[in-house]
Formats: structure tokens, C-alpha cells, sequence
């Protein structure tokens, strides 16, 4: 998804967020996430809520090849927040600011900050902890426009951005329900970011991005070909496949599958994605890409 997400545009990519307690204990799941090769510039975000522990995590992922490492305070998820890491760290900011020391200090790399807004509607104190990374030298931050206690409900309050905007002069990168490049304009402007983050519009459409990409610079539109997308779709679904072996590869592709089909300018596209969400059958699947994008099979090899 990274190395398609680039090729078609987009500045730069991050990591799924590696448990840093896992990645520093040698997990194989979180070593394989962690690797960026093709991917330039590589950031590896890493989360958790113990400061050693987190060092060590930085440290691996400087010594895979990253260019960045980013600390994931935004995730809401209970089993994150419940281990006291992710947006749970938005309500202790003291261990918040304690986390990002001992990465900064573990690295020679810079190291960039994602967060939401705040814990709830009550307690926004995003402003505070941007002003308080900066001053430990983090390099860049990512604001998702929501409350830990909204999760994905509502809309993303781009506006409420802006309030991080004035605390810190970092590069500020604004998240959250960026589907068009309409919303891409309009986040910026209402934020005063200097940049957009996508997440699940870029899912099933990983050159969604360049697409923003090149709008923000004032480039003409060029999306890429149906046979292009198509090629994107059938090489996202081997990687997976060979990364992660037939069944636990299949697990991670259905989801992958499914947006590209829904996404699919195709009239059969519901049909098509229930046929691809249940193949087991790797041939297959490759068959119904094909019909999907509408591209002719390569000529066998003879
Ligand atoms: C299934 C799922 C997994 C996510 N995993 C991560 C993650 O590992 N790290 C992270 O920073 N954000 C993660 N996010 C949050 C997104 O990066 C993003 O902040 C959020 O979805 C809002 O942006 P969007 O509306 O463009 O998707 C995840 C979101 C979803 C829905």
C-alpha cells in the first residue's frame, strides 16, 4: 500500500503503528511492518506507553532503514488506550512529553507526532501538547480533527486544527475525512496546515493521493488508466499474498479487495466484490481484478 500509495504521488507514507513492546520484543508481524524498502522517505510509527521501551523501538526501526520515526498518540482503539498508549497518552500529558524524550534522545533521526485533538469535547488540549513536543524538539505533527471519545463518529473539525496551528510553527499536517480535492483545499484552509494526511479514502484507491497531490501544487488532474489502477490492484493483492503466506494473506487482502471494488467505476462492482471477498482462489481473484478494471489478460508465456 505504501509503495503504490508513493508511486502514484503521494509525499510521503507511514507505517502502521508497531507496538513498540512487541517490535522491541522481536515480533516477526512487526518486523515485517516496520521494513520500507522502495519506500522513500520511510517513517515508521511506533506506539506504546513505556519510555525505555519505546526507545528501543525507535532504535530498531532507525536501524531498518527509516528516515522518520513517528509516535502514534491518536489511536482510540480500547486495546491501545487500555495499555495506557495511543490517545489514552492525551490525558497524562506528562508521560506524553516523557514518551517523546526518550525517543527523540534513542535516534538520531527526526521523530514526528500524531494526536487527535484531545481526550473528549471537555479536555482539547492538542495546543498544549503540540507547544510542549516542540519544545522537545519533535519535527513535525499530525492533527486527526476528532476527540479520542468521538472515534470515527461526526466530522473531523478541521477549524479546531488551526488552534494547533497557532500554539507551534512545526510543520502541520491536518487528518481526518480528507475523500476529495475539494476537502483537501478546504482542510488547509480552514486549518492553516502546510499539509493533508489521507487514511481509508486512500484505501482501494491508493492513487487517491497523488491525485490531492498534484491539485494542491496547481498541476493539471492525471489519474492513472483503468489498466494502471488495475495493475496496482493485482500488485497490492501478490504482495500481500507473499508477505504474508495464503491464509493470513488472504485475511489482509479481503478488506483491500473489497474497497477497490466498491471504489471501481465497474457496473458489476457489488457482484464482483462478493465473488473477490470469498475466493480462496488466488487465479481467480487475479480473473475478477481483471474484469474489475476492465483489462485484457496478459498473453501467456508459451
Ligand atoms: C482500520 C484503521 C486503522 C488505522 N490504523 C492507524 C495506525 O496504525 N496509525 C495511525 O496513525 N492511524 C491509524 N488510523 C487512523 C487514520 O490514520 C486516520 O487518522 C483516521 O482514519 C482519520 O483520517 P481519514 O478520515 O483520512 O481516514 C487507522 C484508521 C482505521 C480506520
Amino acid at each position: 500500500m505504501r509503495r503504490l500509495a508513493q508511486a502514484f504521488g503521494a509525499a510521503m507514507t507511514v507505517t502502521e503503528m508497531l507496538d513498540a513492546e512487541y517490535y522491541a520484543g522481536g515480533n516477526p508481524e512487526a518486523a515485517l511492518r516496520s521494513q520500507g524498502s522502495g519506500i522513500d522517505p520511510h517513517v515508521v510509527q511506533i506506539a506504546g506507553c513505556r519510555p525505555d521501551r519505546m526507545g528501543e523501538a525507535a532504535k530498531l526501526a532507525e536501524a531498518a532503514g527509516a528516515a522518520m520515526i513517528d509516535i502514534n498518540m491518536g489511536c482510540p482503539a480500547k486495546r491501545v488506550t487500555g495499555g495506557a498508549a495511543g490517545s489514552a497518552l492525551m490525558r497524562d500529558l506528562d508521560l506524553a512529553v516523557s514518551l517523546i524524550r526518550a525517543v527523540i534522545a534513542a535516534v538520531k533521526i527526526p521523530v514526528s507526532l500524531k494526536m487527535r485533538l484531545g481526550w473528549d469535547a471537555a479536555t482539547i488540549n492538542a495546543p498544549e501538547l503540540a507547544r510542549r513536543a516542540e519544545g522537545e524538539g519533535i519535527a513535525m505533527l499530525t492533527v486527526h480533527g476528532r476527540t479520542r471519545c468521538q472515534f470515527y463518529d461526526g466530522k473531523a473539525d478541521w477549524a479546531a486544527i488551526r488552534e494547533v496551528r497557532r500554539a507551534s510553527s512545526l510543520p502541520l499536517v491536518a487528518n481526518g475525512d480528507c475523500a476529495s480535492l475539494a476537502d483537501a483545499r478546504t482542510m488547509l484552509a480552514a486549518s492553516g496546515a502546510d499539509a493533508v494526511m489521507v487514511g481509508r479514502a486512500a484505501v482501494g484507491r491508493p492513487w487517491f493521493v497523488g491525485e490531492v497531490a498534484r491539485d494542491l501544487a496547481g498541476r493539471p488532474k492525471a489519474s492513472p488508466s483503468a489498466a494502471e489502477r488495475g495493475s496496482a490492484a493485482l500488485e497490492h493483492y501478490r504482495t500481500l499474498l507473499s508477505l504474508f503466506g495464503m491464509e493470513q494473506g488472504l485475511r489482509h487482502a479481503r478488506k483491500h479487495l473489497s474497497a477497490y471494488a466498491l471504489k471501481s467505476e465497474s457496473p458489476d462492482a457489488a457482484a464482483l466484490r462478493d465473488k473477490l471477498v470469498r475466493s480462496e482462489n488466488p487465479r481467480e481473484v487475479e480473473s475478477l481484478l481483471l474484469h474489475l478494471f476492465e483489462i485484457e489478460r496478459p498473453a501467456e508465456a508459451a
